[in-house]
């Protein structure tokens, strides 16, 4: 008797777990059904929204890229984020204070685990540079990109603010996350039609993220870092003028399921499932031909609302444009202020001002040596 109930617990036992792993499975099968109301099935196509023949700007800086720039940073910023634009102008955004020189200052006591910019790029960029050696400083912009409110609210303030800082293009779209690929590529559209010929490098980020140009710059001229797990390692110098896409790469990530995350990626968008290598939207830097190529590739490329997935992804594939991965653009957000030193690009901490940290980062007093040792191979 005991028997017959100790076998009919495990045959019960089986069949539950059997349902379970067959309700999860049509779970999984079913999942990514759920559609994306602002992106309907029939309305994947871009070009509706770029209108690529028409300047649909609402708000752009006068005289847009009519001088020579070695480095273009346009920041995604939405219409009520006034004081995360003025607070980067004032901070890691105020390139007339926080250029090159500034390298030597946060790095030179570490000379030797680093490689100097190359002679030959220094002679190529000659016309964005300005000064040599210790006193080299290069052309630099920030620039904000916002669309609009629904209502249009703040569109007199916002009209003022351009007029002061002359860095702002506001564009016809309402500015919402879901629309953030749409931002990315308006952004890629007007420096594409205004910047061609006179900016090299381009790197996209967002208002919550610190940008340490000089390590930029460092990494442009073709200097290299001392980085952490560099040592054994092939050290990264940028070598290459175009096909430049670099930043933190992501390869085979999968399409999140999970309607409630906002990440969440429906079939019909989406169906593959894999997406292709692509780079963290935070932060990615582009030679001006990628910035081109890619927004020529967004005509052609089925939208998905991840806007990096997007770009740096589906439309990289279709332009066929290398996605390159570097340490250096860690993007999470540290505790450790000393990582802002030593890195490129990094969300901005919980809790600490953009002056905060660019405070920490620029004063020189502070060395940050532990990070360092000992992560690097010295250079002979
Ligand atoms: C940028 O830095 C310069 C030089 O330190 C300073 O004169 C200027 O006021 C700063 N600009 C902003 C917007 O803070
Ligand atoms: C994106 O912008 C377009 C153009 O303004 C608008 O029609 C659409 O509703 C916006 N989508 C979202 C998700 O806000
Ligand atoms: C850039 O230069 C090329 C060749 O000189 C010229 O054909 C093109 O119109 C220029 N583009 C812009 C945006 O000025
Ligand atoms: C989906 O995956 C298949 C097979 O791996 C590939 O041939 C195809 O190009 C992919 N489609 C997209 C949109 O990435
Ligand atoms: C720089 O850091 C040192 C050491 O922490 C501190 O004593 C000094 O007050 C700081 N200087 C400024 C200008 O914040």
């Amino acid at each position: 008797m005991l028997k017959i109930y100790f076998n009919l617990t495990i045959i019960l036992a089986f069949y539950t777990a059997y349902n379970i792993y067959m309700l999860n499975r049509y779970n999984f099968i079913m999942s990514r059904t759920t559609l994306i109301a602002e992106w309907p099935k029939d309305a994947l196509d871009l070009t509706a929204n770029i209108s690529p023949f028409e300047d649909t700007a609402l708000i752009k800086p006068q005289a847009f890229c009519g001088e020579k720039t070695f480095l273009l940073i346009f920041v995604e910023s939405s219409v009520r984020n006034f004081l995360a634009r003025q607070a980067i102008r004032e901070t890691w955004g105020n390139s007339s204070r926080f250029n090159y020189p500034d390298f030597q200052k946060l790095h030179g006591h570490l000379k030797g685990t680093y490689y100097p910019p190359l002679k030959s790029r220094l002679q190529l960029y000659s016309e964005y540079l300005t000064g040599k050696d210790e006193s080299l400083r290069a052309s630099v912009r920030v620039l904000f990109i916002i669309g609009r409110s629904r209502t249009n609210e703040f569109l007199r303030q916002l009209r003022e603010e351009a007029d002061q800082h002359n860095d702002i293009i506001m564009e016809d779209f309402i500015d919402s996350y879901r629309n953030l690929t749409l931002k990315t590529v308006l952004a890629l559209k007007h420096l594409s039609s205004s910047c061609y010929n006179t900016t090299a490098y381009v790197l996209k980020t967002d208002d919550n993220a610190f940008v340490n140009i000089p390590n930029l710059l460092h990494i442009l001229l073709g200097g290299s870092m001392p980085t952490r797990n560099s040592f054994g390692k092939k050290v990264f110098r940028l070598t290459t003028t175009s096909n430049v896409l670099l930043g933190k790469k992501l390869s085979r990530a999968k399409p999140i399921v999970d309607v409630k995350n906002k990440w969440y990626m429906p079939h019909y968008m989406y169906p593959n499932n894999t997406y292709p290598a692509f780079l963290v939207g935070k932060g990615y830097l582009m030679s001006m031909d990628v910035v081109k190529r890619l927004y020529e590739a967004a005509w052609y490329t089925k939208v998905v609302h991840l806007e990096d997935v997007f770009v740096t992804g589906l439309c990289a594939v279709y332009a066929g444009v290398e996605r390159m991965h570097s340490s250096l653009f860690p993007m999470f957000r540290s505790k450790r202020l000393c990582n802002y030193k030593n890195s490129i690009i990094r969300e901005r901490p919980k809790g600490l001002s953009f002056f905060k940290v660019f405070n920490f980062v620029t004063n020189y007093s502070i060395k940050c040596t532990q990070s360092h040792k000992a992560e690097t191979k010295p250079l002979s």
